[in-house]
């Protein structure tokens, strides 16, 4: 990891027009329309940003998007890094350094998921109460840069109560049914073996992904605000497991997106 990449980065974008966001989003798999309810200033592929990881293994059609959303500054993601797609997890995670940078006081994450939780539904949200790092390392894993966070970062509120709240809010004064639970976060790419449901299940996750816990680490290394949204795709009862098709999981992640755009604009409203 290197500091000035981070700079140069941000200053980059700034000279691209980027002027104090006050909040960062991460769109996750399939979940990419708050993006039409924003007025758009700034565009930019992930491959045309200097310093953004680039894969040789898999073309990367991410983009970066800057502008306001309910009139307020936003910077958006439009589709992340992953770590099964051969990024390290400092790769991973370099945007939410980035954006920390830039100025966001706070960031907004989606995922899509598979539920172990039986009382969650396919097309359903969780909201992340807290998580369990399956991911075999930490993006924190180096030498530490005291100018970014401390070496052993507090993770005891992972993600921001006074967040959670509000989303709590938002989404019973809007009729919407918000889950809250705990999220495994899993390498990937491989779903799970009924057997590693179980297992999940019984360590105390209610939903489990591919994503989200590194960029929480490095936004919690930061001293930034985050709130993380998962829309399950699939319901992973291992004692009933249907094979997982891609299709129907994004089929279930447009089904909660609506929801999940009503939350993030609303907050982002609030805010
Ligand atoms: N497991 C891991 N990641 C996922 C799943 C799952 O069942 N569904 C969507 N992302």
């Amino acid at each position: 990891m290197v500091v000035e990449r981070f700079h140069e980065t941000a200053d980059f974008l700034r000279s691209k027009g980027v002027a104090k966001p006050a909040t960062g989003i991460i769109l996750g798999t399939g979940l990419g329309k708050l993006v039409d309810q924003m007025d758009v200033h700034l565009t930019l592929d992930y491959k045309d940003i200097p310093h953004f990881p680039v894969s040789t293994v898999e073309f990367h059609h991410g983009k970066l998007i800057y502008g306001e959303l309910e009139g307020k500054k936003v910077l958006g993601m439009r589709g992340r890094f992953h770590y099964y797609e051969g990024y390290t997890l400092q790769e991973v995670t370099f945007p939410v350094r980035v954006m920390k940078l830039l100025g966001i006081q706070r960031l907004l994450i989606s995922n899509a998921g598979g539920a172990m939780n039986p009382a969650f539904v396919n097309g359903s949200l969780m909201m992340l109460d807290d998580h369990i790092n399956l991911f075999p390392g930490s993006p924190l894993i180096g030498k530490n840069h005291d100018a970014l966070g401390p070496r052993f970062p507090d993770m005891s509120e992972p993600y921001s109560r006074e967040l959670r709240d509000r989303l709590a809010r938002i989404a019973s004064s809007h009729a919407i049914n918000l889950n809250r639970g705990v999220y495994a976060g899993v390498p990937g790419p491989n779903l799970e073996t009924p057997a590693e449901y179980r297992y999940l299940r019984r360590i105390g996750a209610d939903v489990v992904g591919m994503s989200t816990i590194p960029e929480v680490i490095v936004a919690n290394h930061m001293g930034l605000p985050c709130v993380a949204i998962s829309v399950i795709t699939d319901e992973c009862d291992p004692d009933n497991l249907k094979p997982i098709v891609l299709e129907e999981v994004l089929k279930m992640a447009a089904i909660g997106e609506d929801d999940l755009i009503v939350l993030f604009r609303e907050l982002v409203r609030e805010l």
